[in-house]
Order: structure tokens, then sequence, then C-alpha cells
């Protein structure tokens, strides 16, 4: 009778975090259509007139989830981000300093403290009072160029080579970013 009541117990308690562990997954998952999780192609293309003002389209690149942002030419006047001085890219430089004559551009969507995938948070929060990527692993807070701005991520999210070309944007090919940073 103590083992039955046992096992039940144990089995209720694997219930809640399994329904826990989904509830955190969901949102990740959801952002990820099942065409952005599967393609490695090294080169890929974004018809920059599909992406929203304020949105973010999810796609894949190299086998990595890609965001493409679209932002507004308001955006730095509206909202001031405190960004952290360690978030500097491989140039040395925050990604804002790279991407900011661009209004449409990608970054990559792995969280740089352990990999999870940020969500974006274009209407702010009480936390954030201004559009921004939030990591719900450990609460990692990212402006929308990919800058830190809060919690443990170590460094800016990485951002891959990119150019315009005839309106769209080729992510994988040399342009205003050259390299990985
Ligand atoms: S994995 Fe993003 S904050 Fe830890």
């Amino acid at each position: 009778m103590e083992a039955s009541r046992r096992d039940f117990l144990s089995l209720s308690i694997g219930g809640l975090g399994a329904v826990g562990a989904l509830g955190v997954l969901y949102p990740i998952l959801k952002t990820l259509a099942p065409s952005a999780a599967s393609s490695t192609e090294s080169e890929i293309e974004i018809d920059v007139s599909k992406v929203p003002e304020l949105g973010l389209l999810v796609r894949s690149w190299r086998g990595k989830p890609l965001f493409v942002l679209n932002l507004p030419k308001d955006l730095e006047e509206k909202y001031k981000y405190e960004v952290k001085d360690f978030s500097k890219n491989k140039l040395g430089k925050t990604n804002h300093e790279v991407l900011k004559d661009h209004r449409v551009f990608a970054l990559i969507g792995v969280c740089t403290h352990l990999g999870c995938i940020p969500l974006w948070k274009p209407e702010g929060s009480d936390a954030v009072k201004a559009p921004y990527l939030h990591c719900p692993c450990h609460g990692g807070l990212y402006t929308p160029w990919g800058d830190n701005i809060g919690g443990p991520p170590p460094r800016p999210l990485y951002v891959p080579p990119q150019k315009v070309e005839g309106g769209k944007l080729v992510v994988g090919q040399k342009g205003f970013v050259e390299e990985i940073l």
C-alpha cells in the first residue's frame, strides 16, 4: 500500500515536471517552423518585403535558427538601451555599431550563454520597456541587435555574414557583414 502511494506520488511529481518543461519549451518550439529547424544551407535569401516592421522571421542557416529582424527607423530615438560594457563582438564593437545602418538584418538565434533560443518581445515588458530579445532559460536579455543588456550571456548574439542584393537579404555571403561576428 505504502509502495503504491509512493509510486503514485513520484508519477505525479514526474508528470508535473514534464508539464513544466513543456511550458518552457513550447514558446521556443513555436518560434521554429518545421522548415526552420532542418536546413543546413550555407547561403539563403530572404525577401526583405516579407518581414513586417518590428517583426522577426525565423529561418535556418547552417543548422541554426536565424532571426531576421526589420526594425523601425525611429527605434533608437524612442528607446535607450543600457548595453553592458562587455558586449563586444569579434570586431571589438557592439552589434549595433555594425548593423545600425540596416533596418533589416539577420542574427543567429542561439543564446550565447548555454544555447537556448531567445524569444522576441516586440512590445517590451514590465522589466524592459522596449523591444528586446529574452532568453527564458536563465534570463538573458539582448537588444534587438543582439547586444547584452542583462542576465548571464557573456557576449552578444552572433551575427552571420550577410549582404543586401535586389531587395533580398543574402545570408552566408560577404557584404555589410563579412564573417561571423
Ligand atoms: S541559455 Fe540563455 S540565459 Fe542561459
